[in-house]
């Protein structure tokens, strides 16, 4: 007798750890789901350091239209070897006063630097 009720309590004890085991794969799923979310969203950015992907985004925003989205040029001139012509703080300038036929831009001074920079490596 003892014998058969020891075998039905480990019956039951697998049962249990059955259950158990479904309900731990339920969870460590979500978690994996979590994890592939990080690695897409690291992945837009790859190509660069963050400051330069938020500059040249900047500057599809505010300067493409004239300059062109590779720096080619358009109705402004190409500004892809442009750092070898003008600082950080020329571009800047250009940027908030305007020069010639270009209008000054509206956009404020911390993206203007930051614009500006990534264009002073343009060389
Ligand atoms: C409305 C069109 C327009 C927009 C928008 C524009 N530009 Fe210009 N840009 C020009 C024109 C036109 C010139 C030539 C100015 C001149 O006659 O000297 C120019 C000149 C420049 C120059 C000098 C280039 C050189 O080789 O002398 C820089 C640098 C420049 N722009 C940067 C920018 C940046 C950065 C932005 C965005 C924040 C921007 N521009 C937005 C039209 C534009």
């Amino acid at each position: 007798m003892k014998w058969k009720l020891l075998t039905v309590l480990f019956a039951a004890m697998f049962v249990l750890a059955a259950c158990g085991g479904g309900g731990d794969e339920g969870s460590s799923g979500d978690s994996g789901d979590t994890s592939t979310e990080e690695q897409e969203s690291s992945g837009e950015s790859s190509g660069g350091e963050v400051d330069s992907a938020a500059a040249e985004e900047a500057f599809q925003a505010n300067c493409a239209s004239c300059h062109g989205g590779d720096l080619g040029g358009g109705v402004g001139p190409a500004l892809d070897s442009v750092g070898a012509d003008m600082s950080q703080d020329d571009i800047v300038t250009i940027i908030q006063n305007g020069r010639g036929d270009m209008p000054a831009q509206d956009v404020d001074e911390q993206t203007a630097t930051q614009i500006a920079g990534w264009l002073a490596q343009k060389k």
